[in-house]
Order: C-alpha cells, then sequence, then structure tokens
C-alpha cells in the first residue's frame, strides 16, 4: 500500500500575522481551530489542512500524507523500517495536536519531516466557508494540492518518495534557465492528482519552492488574482498554463517569501492509461516571471 494524498502541511513563518491575514484575504481559506501556538486553516471540510506556527525558517516546516487507514499505516511503517529509514511514533500529545488517529513520522534524505497518518478530524458540522467569498477548493481524494521541493540529492529523493513511499512518476520538464545550465524537475502522484509533489534537483535556500491549491473553476482564479493585486501581493508569475498539467494558474509571493501557486483546470492522472512523458518548458503560454 502506497500514500494517499497530501494531507496537510505545516509552515514555521517569520510574521504569522501577515501570513494569516494573506491566507484568509487573499487566498480564501477558512480559519480554523488553533492549537499549540499555531494558526491552522481550512479548504474543505476537515478541520485544517494548513498549519502556520511562528519562526524562523520562512519554510515548510512539515508534510503530512494520509494513508486509509491503520493497516496501510502499518504497511507503510514497514516499508521505511525496511529501508532503513528511521520511523517514530506519533506520541499522544502529537496525535492530538494533529487531530489524527494514528502516526508514524521520518525525515526526508534533506531533513524535512514527514508525516503519515490517518483518521483525520473531519468538520462537517461546521462547513467550510470562505471568509473571501471564494469557492471551495478541490480537494478529497487528491488531497490538499502539491509542493515542489528543492532536493540536494535527487536519486535519495527519488528513493524515498517513490521507491518507499510509492509515488509514481508522472513526467519531466527540462529546464533550461540558462545555456550552460539545466535540469529536470520530476513531478510525482500518488492519486489522480496530475503530482502531488515534483523535485526541483538544485540546492535552494528554501525546501519549499511553492505550494499549489486549485479551485474547481477558472473565474475562481480570476477572483483570486483581483484580489492578490488589490492587497498589493507580488505576482511572481502571470497567468499561463503548464505543459504537463494543463493547469492555469498564477503564482503569488507570499509574506513567508515562498511562492503559492492558484489554479484551475489541470487534468487526472489514469495509472491505467497514463504514459510518462518529457517537456522542454514548463508552460504552454503565460507564466512570465516578474522581476522581483
Ligand atoms: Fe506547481
Amino acid at each position: 500500500m502506497t500514500i494517499g494524498s497530501l494531507g496537510y502541511i505545516g509552515f514555521s513563518v517569520k510574521d504569522p500575522e501577515a501570513w494569516g491575514a494573506f491566507a484568509t484575504g487573499v487566498l480564501g481559506l477558512m480559519p480554523g481551530e488553533a492549537v499549540g501556538g499555531a494558526q491552522r486553516f481550512r479548504l474543505d471540510d476537515l478541520a485544517w489542512r494548513i498549519a502556520v506556527e511562528p519562526g524562523e525558517a520562512d519554510d515548510l516546516a512539515y508534510v503530512g500524507f494520509e494513508v486509509a487507514g491503520a493497516t496501510e499505516l502499518e504497511a507503510v511503517r514497514a516499508r521505511l523500517t525496511g529501508a532503513g529509514v528511521v520511523v517514530g511514533n506519533g506520541d499522544p500529545d502529537l496525535l492530538k495536536e494533529r487531530g489524527v488517529l494514528g502516526l508514524v513520522s521520518c525525515l526526508d534524505p534533506d531533513g524535512l519531516k514527514v508525516e503519515i497518518y490517518y483518521g483525520p478530524t473531519v468538520r462537517t458540522e461546521t462547513p467550510f466557508v470562505s471568509p473571501a467569498a471564494a469557492g471551495g477548493f478541490v480537494t478529497g481524494e487528491q488531497g490538499l494540492g502539491h509542493v515542489v521541493l528543492s532536493t540536494k540529492d535527487v536519486a535519495a529523493a527519488r528513493t524515498f518518495y517513490q521507491d518507499v513511499l510509492g509515488f509514481r512518476l508522472s513526467d519531466i520538464i527540462h529546464m533550461q534557465p540558462a545555456p550552460q545550465f539545466g535540469f529536470d524537475m520530476e513531478f510525482y502522484h500518488c492519486n489522480p492528482r496530475h503530482h502531488t509533489l515534483a523535485l526541483i534537483p538544485v540546492p535552494m535556500p528554501k525546501r519549499l519552492h511553492h505550494f499549489m491549491i486549485q479551485v474547481p473553476t477558472l473565474d475562481g482564479v480570476g477572483f483570486a488574482l483581483e484580489r492578490a493585486e488589490a492587497a498589493g501581493t507580488p505576482i511572481t508569475a502571470t497567468l499561463g498554463k503548464h505543459t504537463n498539467d494543463h493547469m492555469i494558474s498564477f503564482y503569488a509571493r507570499t509574506p513567508a517569501n515562498f511562492e503559492v501557486e492558484f489554479g484551475y483546470g489541470a487534468l487526472d492522472v489514469d495509472d491505467a492509461t497514463w504514459r510518462v512523458a518529457r517537456h522542454d518548458k514548463p508552460s504552454s503560454w503565460g507564466h512570465k516571471r516578474a522581476a522581483h
């Protein structure tokens, strides 16, 4: 058994207040219950999807991958320990804070805290309502969205995420920022979302290049772009369409300096028919990078 979806992410940010205002006012996320000094935000009927805690990193602090139940959690634990990964059990305090029934934790090869869990807290009694009057987000079996991570050792990251956790390669994009400098970005899925994880094989100051959240309508992207512009948020890439997942999106700089991609219209991957591909451009049109 393998990972079901990206269930939650936690950020460590220098200015939690600014990040919270951005999350609600620009992204349209709903505040959830705060726990242990962390603000938490909802995208759907789960109690939380994104946690923001005060810290100096201005980066991703942890990722949570959801599995279906206790049997699947034990299967993932066995695969991790079989691969020589040191695995810890979530202690009762951590389970309570995350609001899950079971959890194992470990570090990825670059030192990111990875939690695999089952049994998240569901708040169907308090429906999702966006404070920015945005519609809902595309979540469910596809999880909260995707994360794009830099790695110092792509072979080790590939072993961890693909061979041990069971992510499947969707495609690669060859990036050539300069004539003498190119690299392949690798895009991985674990459910119909085209990629839940992408790897940039270049060491960068932050692990997280960006995270992505998806809305069900193109209008949802347009309204978010207008909210970002009205709030003075730096738009780091203009509206555009990706070559590989066909997502129409824009990118903005969050108050913690890593970016967010806000998108619509990505294609779904069906493992029965999907064929791995390569691309030489990240976008069919748009996504012009701003000089920030
Ligand atoms: Fe993305």
